[in-house]
């Protein structure tokens, strides 16, 4: 039964993904680089110790984050890197690129993540390096590295990102094919540096940097995939609506919102602009009817972080929602497709689990739960989300997991609840 509705107008954190590259890439500058809304999650925190601990000076000054870019050296302990995939992946790129000797470790949900991916074009770049099975812990040693052409056989950014990283240390040229153009913020922030970049259709090409980077000034976007989860709180819950300032608008990044808007959710746009290379937008959402959609290969880099979501949208949708081409998400902070369904089926929604995705049988009510959030920020905050329409309450067995990317997340929407 909803008692409540959804009603307000919110900003958020800097975009994690974003907020990771600012803080690699401002280590990579000559002097002090300046940063404004960086994420204050728990993986980016991550990715600011593992720098310091390679001798990175970084520091709060007020509401900004300044770092002294500079001389890499090597870290006297493991490098934690928590339960962050895109810190591990990055760094690996980064620091194989630095000729630095590290050790990487994490928490037991990264610990069983696939490394692989990412080690496989390097150990191509020449680089020496042990792992545990193509998993944490890994230890990389100074290495030269040359440039590859590496055509990637995953859709990752991560992937991407890493190879490109490690490309800024290596002699003559390095460049990455994708299949389908994932988030290109790495491409975008080399760009705005002055760095000799150039990007082709689905293949991005660098050189060895000649000289150390200009330094950072920016504000970061807020967090689209963090703003995902009230978007569709005033998309579930009659009579709501919401307004997000601020919010990157990247058109890698805005999958999930345009598959609300397929979905019947009603959608204004209210400004947009671009800063940084980045294009930001102000908008306003509003509950209606939802109706079914389709997702499939193409789509899924697009809105990949927000498939929790979408899925307890779909179980509030007229007809059959289908989500196909989706298997990485089985190797994210969980597997979600599992955590996605198994939930669902324990709150009585119409779902298939599929190899690579699920289908949604809609609109079912949905009734009250234990959820087990497999330690998963987003499984978290999605089934928070459910549990707004929910006939009896829903029980996290981890509620602060949402501390990884949004540590504020329970109060704010507590204050929106009318
Ligand atoms: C990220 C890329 C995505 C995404 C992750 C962050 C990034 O992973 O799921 O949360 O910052 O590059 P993949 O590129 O591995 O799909």
């Amino acid at each position: 039964m909803i008692k409540n509705i959804i009603k307000g107008e919110l900003s958020f954190p800097g975009d994690k993904s974003i907020s990771h590259r600012a803080l690699m890439l401002a280590a990579l500058c000559d002097g002090e680089s300046r940063i404004s809304n960086l994420s204050n999650g728990a993986d980016v925190k991550s990715t600011r110790e593992c720098l310091e601990a390679c001798g990175i000076e970084i520091r709060n000054d007020g509401e900004e984050v300044i770092v002294k870019g500079g001389r890499f050296s090597d870290p006297r302990e493991p490098l934690d890197c928590g339960n962050s995939g895109t810190t591990t992946r990055l760094l690996l790129g980064l620091l194989a690129g630095r000729g630095i000797t590290a050790t990487f470790v994490g928490d037991e949900s990264l610990s069983a993540r696939p490394m692989n991916r990412i080690l496989d074009p390097l150990f191509q770049m020449g680089l020496k390096a042990e792992s545990n099975n193509g998993s944490l812990p890994i230890t990389i040693h100074k290495s030269e590295l040359t440039g590859i052409h590496y055509e990637s056989p995953v859709a990752s950014a991560q992937v991407k990102s890493a190879v490109l990283f490690a490309g800024l240390g290596a002699s003559g040229k390095t460049s990455v094919s994708e299949n389908v153009l994932t988030r290109d913020h790495t491409e975008r922030m080399l760009q705005g540096l002055g760095v000799n970049i150039s990007v082709k259709g689905l293949t991005t090409t660098v050189s060895k940097l000649s000289s150390p980077l200009p330094c950072i000034e920016i504000t970061i976007p807020g967090d689209p995939s963090t703003a995902a989860f009230f978007a569709a709180a005033a998309a579930l819950v009659p009579n709501s609506e919401i307004i997000l300032n601020r919010i990157l608008a990247n058109p890698n990044r805005t999958g999930f919102f345009e598959a609300l808007e397929n979905m019947g959710s009603k959608m204004e746009c209210l400004k947009q602009w671009d800063e940084s290379g980045e294009r930001i937008g102000n908008m306003k959402i509003f509950h209606r009817p939802l109706k079914s959609i389709s997702i499939s290969n193409n789509d899924v880099p697009g809105l990949i972080d927000e498939i929790p979501i979408l899925a307890i949208l779909a179980t509030q949708a007229k007809g059959r929602t289908e989500v196909c081409g989706a298997k990485e998400l089985r190797v994210k902070e969980c597997d979600r497709i599992y955590a996605i369904c198994s939930n669902l089926k324990r709150m009585g929604a119409d779902i298939e689990e599929l190899d690579d995705g699920f289908i949604i049988n809609g609109p079912t009510p949905l009734t009250g739960a234990k959820i087990e959030t497999f330690n998963d920020h987003r499984i978290a905050m999605a089934f928070t989300i459910a549990g707004l329409i929910t006939d009896g309450e829903i029980i996290l067995d981890n509620p602060d997991c949402a501390c990884i990317s949004y540590p504020e997340f329970y109060s704010v929407l507590e204050g929106l609840i009318q």
